[in-house]
């Protein structure tokens, strides 16, 4: 019991911190090859490991914020946690990195999160899947590496993207106020929430 709580905390923070992740998406329009993480070639290997590095330290850096502020304040309190303070320390991160990393989705609560060219029919065609159908991938974008990782939601991601009676009032009000584009609502546990991307110039 100790072990799936624990387990569940984890999977909880890692899943929020993809969350409040963003930086501007760039702009790339030909068509590209994509590989399955397992496929992915040899030359693009070190890639696909640097993006995961990337999502994983941005996770380490906003865990203790986020985790605090929706344990003493609440969901209103962690709703401008991810709009004030995880955009200052991912750009922090993607500085350190050199490279850029940002979070999609097919309903996006910030338009700032729109999607970079290469991954848009991945983003489109996969929009209403069940998690557990998609799978991360690595693109070759010619001079750069292009990296995506599907991030789903679980129960706690609800009280902020789930149906209209399982968000509370004081949340709609501050989402309101600070999304009037908000369409991040309606999703259920296990369900494909969006993705997290990477893209890297190539060496
Ligand atoms: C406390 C409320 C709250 C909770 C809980 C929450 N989110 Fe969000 N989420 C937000 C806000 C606010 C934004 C917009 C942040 C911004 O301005 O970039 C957002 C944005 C996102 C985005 C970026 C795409 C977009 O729509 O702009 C993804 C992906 C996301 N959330 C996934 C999740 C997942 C998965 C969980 C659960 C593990 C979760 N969120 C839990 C409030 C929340």
């Amino acid at each position: 019991m100790r072990a799936l709580t624990l387990t569940f905390a984890l999977a909880s923070t890692l899943f929020f911190v993809a969350a409040c992740v963003h930086q501007e998406a760039n702009v790339e329009s030909a068509a590209v090859k994509s590989y399955s993480f397992e496929e992915t070639p040899a030359e693009l290997a070190s890639y696909r490991d640097q993006a995961k590095g990337a999502f994983e330290a941005v996770g380490k850096r906003l865990i203790p914020r986020l985790t605090k502020a929706l344990n003493e304040g609440g969901p209103v309190e962690a709703v401008k946690v991810c709009r004030e303070v995880a955009q200052p320390l991912t750009d922090e991160a993607g500085k350190e990195v050199g490279f850029a990393v940002g979070r999609t989705s097919h309903k996006l609560r910030n338009p700032a999160n729109a999607s970079p060219a290469w991954l848009q029919s991945v983003v489109t065609e996969s929009a209403g899947k069940k998690g557990a159908d998609v799978k991360p991938l690595v693109f070759d974008l010619g001079d750069r590496v292009g990296v995506a990782s599907p991030i789903v939601a679980i129960e706690m991601c609800l009280q902020c993207h789930g149906s209209d009676e399982q968000l509370k009032t004081e949340v709609k009000n501050v989402l309101a106020e600070q999304y009037p584009e908000d369409q991040a609502r309606g999703f259920a546990a296990g369900d494909l929430r969006g993705w997290f991307w990477a893209e890297l110039p190539k060496k």
